[in-house]
């Protein structure tokens, strides 16, 4: 099973990009999850959109042969962080690729909510008809406080927060299959 991961966040050392890291090593025998760089997309520009440049037919492709695609993200002024969004603003012009595509949203702060109202917005966004994926439902992952939970090499260990990554992980491989 071949999962995209966009990671929203390109800070050094990101913790999303931890927790990320985390879910791709941890289930590797349920899903292949590869990451895509976001960091070199160029800004959306609608004036080239029917030509669009090759990173992002690239970027494009792989997300349509992708079965599966997973966000792990950060909040950004309570909301979607620029870049992340702008690589969703290319996926949902011309070729469409994340129409149906079945889709999870996982979220880490340093605040105590765990990126809870940026999440209502890509949710909101992820409904557009541009994008129109099949978020998996009822499974929000707010991981806050995500410094106290990851050790010094950016290991996730807060047991309750594996715990409840694993029965996600184990609903979203299901949902996949299932699509
Ligand atoms: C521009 C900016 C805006 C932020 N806004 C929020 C916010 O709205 N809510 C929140 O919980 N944390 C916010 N933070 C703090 C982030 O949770 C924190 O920087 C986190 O480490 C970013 O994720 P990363 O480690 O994956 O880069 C913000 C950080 C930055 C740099």
């Amino acid at each position: 099973m071949k999962v995209v991961g966009l990671v929203g966040s390109i800070r050094k050392d990101s913790y999303n990009q931890y927790v990320a890291n985390f879910i791709k090593n941890r289930y590797k025998e349920e899903m292949n999850l590869q990451f895509l760089s976001i960091k070199a997309l160029p800004f959306f520009d609608q004036t080239i959109e029917e030509d669009q440049p090759t990173v992002v037919k690239d970027f494009k492709k792989t997300i349509k042969e992708a079965d599966a695609v997973l966000i792990v993200t950060p909040e950004y002024n309570h909301s979607v962080p620029g870049i992340l969004k702008n690589s969703i603003d290319w996926l949902s012009r011309v070729d469409r690729v994340m129409i149906g595509k079945p889709a999870l949203i996982v979220g880490a702060s340093t605040g105590l909510l765990g990126t809870v109202r940026c999440q209502m917005h890509l949710r909101q966004i992820f409904a557009s008809p541009g994008i129109a994926a099949k978020v998996l439902p009822g499974n929000e992952v707010f991981i806050g406080r995500v410094q106290d939970k990851l050790d010094e090499n950016g290991q996730l260990v807060d047991q309750p927060t594996i715990d409840f990554l694993d029965s996600v992980i184990k609903t979203f491989v299901k949902f996949i299959q299932d699509s």
